[in-house]
């Protein structure tokens, strides 16, 4: 699909605040892509399309999360994590994109998951770091991707871990193994 068209559909989805977001991480993560050689035009797309679902009623979530069979577990943790599974489903259905690596990308770029791909690591860091974002650690962030993704990846899991705990706030059990398994394994994918 083409930029420009994509963009139209999006833009119908969000408010300005978010939809100028999307133009931000779409700016970064192609960046992002060509720096560390993954798909331009898949990062492009995942990017345009990652927050499609994000002004969604949570009735309207909730109903696709029970009905598609997505982790109940999702029920239980903040209802801001819904919309990236809830809009890989509706991208799908709506919008007629059925590339599984982008609905992928679009699918844990609120969490994170253990083994994913350059590409969803570089759609979740383009959303952490885009050029709107200010908030205490961003920068440190940025640095980190300009030279190693899988240390910016970890470096902002741990912020929002801490910024969860700070707040005595639960943490999703994917995000905690996303961190792990950075920590562990150094990020290697299958
Ligand atoms: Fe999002
Ligand atoms: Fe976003």
């Amino acid at each position: 699909m083409e930029r420009d068209k994509a963009l139209k559909i999006v833009e119908k989805q969000l408010t300005e605040h978010r939809y100028v977001h999307t133009i931000g991480v779409m700016e970064t993560a192609t960046y992002l892509a060509e720096k560390y050689n993954e798909n331009v035009e898949k990062a492009e797309l995942s990017a345009i399309f990652h927050d499609y679902a994000k002004f969604r009623s949570k009735e309207e979530m909730k109903q696709i999360i029970s009905e598609q069979k997505f982790s109940p577990l999702l029920l239980e943790y903040n209802s801001e994590l819904w919309h990236a599974p809830v809009g890989a489903f509706l991208v799908e259905k709506e919008v007629g994109i059925k590339d599984h690596a982008i609905l992928d990308a679009i699918k844990f770029h609120t969490s994170g998951r253990p083994y994913m791909s350059l590409l969803e690591k570089i759609i979740y860091v383009a959303d952490y770091i885009e050029p709107g974002r200010h908030f205490p650690g961003v920068d440190e962030v940025r640095e980190l991707a300009e030279i190693n993704i899988d240390k910016a990846l970890i470096k902002s899991l741990q912020n929002t871990i801490m910024f969860l705990l700070k707040k005595n706030q639960a943490v999703y059990p994917d995000t905690i193994q996303t961190y792990n398994w950075l920590v562990l394994e150094g990020g290697r994918t299958i």
